[in-house]
Order: structure tokens, then C-alpha cells, then sequence
């Protein structure tokens, strides 16, 4: 995480933190079902479009308060945000908005663009019919996931078991460390645009090419899966501003 600082404490933060969603909360509560969704969207929409910025202490009494809501529905709507790779919590500082950048994003996929057809190609002439199974299983379960944060762990997961044969401990170290930092920015991906981004057509491909032991064609996917990715995340970034 960039080690900006961060008024964490204060006036200046609370009248930060309430100048942001003021507006934002006026006569928005009676769409939504429970208190907590309507925490839940009013934050993810400040957090998206840059309202409320990348490092600010989100502080539970503080939101109740704006809200005009208890503090359980704003503990359950920030563990959903969590989820969403929207909110981190921060020891002594508790809720924060995720700190993500067009910078980071594009670092990390052009790491992973380096390293992971790497893996997949010497993965692919090892593959067993247990790999292809739990792929594939991989794969319905994300038809079937709504959550964000279970949908960045399946992906994950579903990458790593097409590379699991390559033989490399040190390269799938690298490439399970940066799966993990992408989580994030498909996390906050699905959250920004909706579950149905999530490339399910790159993935069965991707084991459609493994499975016929055709490392040209896999790789080509996964290529083209992790750059549309990055121009998607870096399309975004330049829409926010
Ligand atoms: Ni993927």
C-alpha cells in the first residue's frame, strides 16, 4: 500500500467524511429494503466515483450518525465493502477506503502478463484429469457465486489449478503473491460494472485449449483475458477522473 498520509483523526476528517456523503444520503433511504444496503450502496457509490477517498478513515459511530441509523447495520454494510475490496480494516485505524491505483492496477497486470503464460505453458503438457475437474468445477461455481470477495478467490483458485503442474515452485509463488494483489481490482471491477464482467467465455477457452494440450491457443486467451482486464481497470481509473 503507498504510504500516504492520512488525516485519521479530528474535525478535519469527520467534516471530510460528512461533507462527502451529504447529499449523497438525503432522500436515498427509502429505496432500499434494510438499513444496511442502504449504507452499504450509498458508500459503494461515494467510494467508486472518488467522493470519499482512497485512505480515509470510515469511523462506525460517525456513519451512524450521518445515517441516522444504529451501528450494527454499518458494521454488517462495511464487512459487505470488505468483500468488495472497497474497505480494508486497518489495525487501530479500523474501516479505510481501499487505497487502488491506475498505477498499481497496470503494474500488476503487466506482471502478471509477464509471468503467468509462462506458467500455464509449462503447466499445460502436466495437467491431469483431476486438474481439468477441479477447473472445471471452478468454473460453475463462479456461474453461480454473487459474492464479490468468493468470486475473486474462485478466480484465483481457478487460475492457479491450470498452473499448478509447471513445476516452478518459485514462478507459482510469484504468480499466487500477484493473483492475490489482483484480487482486488476484480473485486472492485465486479463491484464497478457487475458480476456479469467476469470473463466466464476467456475461462472456458482457457480449459477448452488446456485440455487439448494446445499451449498457442491457451496461452493466446489467457493473454487477451489479462489485457482486456487492464484496459477495462485503466478505462475506469480515466472515468473517475
Ligand atoms: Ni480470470
Amino acid at each position: 500500500m503507498k504510504g500516504q498520509v492520512i488525516v485519521s483523526d479530528g474535525k478535519l476528517a469527520q467534516a471530510s467524511v460528512f461533507t462527502s456523503l451529504k447529499g449523497l444520503v438525503d432522500g436515498a433511504a427509502p429505496r432500499f429494503r434494510t438499513a444496511s444496503e442502504y449504507v452499504e450502496a450509498t458508500l459503494r457509490a461515494a467510494i467508486l466515483s472518488g467522493r470519499l477517498a482512497g485512505g480515509l478513515a470510515l469511523r462506525q459511530e460517525e456513519l451512524a450518525e450521518i445515517f441516522g441509523v444504529s451501528r450494527m447495520p454499518v458494521r454488517e454494510a462495511l464487512r459487505q465493502l470488505e468483500a468488495q475490496a472497497l474497505v480494508d480494516f486497518v489495525p487501530h485505524r479500523g474501516a479505510v477506503v481501499t487505497e487502488i491505483s491506475a498505477d498499481d492496477a497496470a503494474d500488476n497486470y503487466a506482471i502478471r502478463l509477464a509471468l503467468e503464460p509462462m506458467a500455464l505453458s509449462l503447466s499445460i503438457p502436466h495437467l491431469a484429469e483431476p486438474d481439468f475437474v477441479l477447473a472445471a468445477d471452478l468454473i460453475a461455481e463462479m456461474d453461480e457465486e454473487a459474492d464479490p470477495g468468493r468470486m475473486g478467490e474462485l478466480n484465483r483458485r481457478f487460475h492457479l489449478s491450470l498452473y499448478a503442474r509447471a513445476g516452478r515452485v518459485k514462478l507459482l509463488l510469484l504468480v499466487e503473491q500477484q493473483l492475490a494483489a489482483a484480487d482486488r481490482y476484480l473485486r472492485f471491477h465486479l463491484a464497478a460494472k457487475g458480476r456479469e464482467h467476469m470473463s466466464q467465455q476467456d475461462h472456458r477457452a482457457m480449459l477448452k485449449a488446456a485440455g487439448e494440450r494446445d499451449v498457442p491457443a491457451a496461452v493466446q486467451v489467457l493473454e487477451g483475458h489479462l489485457r482486456t482486464a487492464a484496459s477495462t481497470i485503466a478505462a475506469f481509473f480515466a472515468s473517475r477522473g
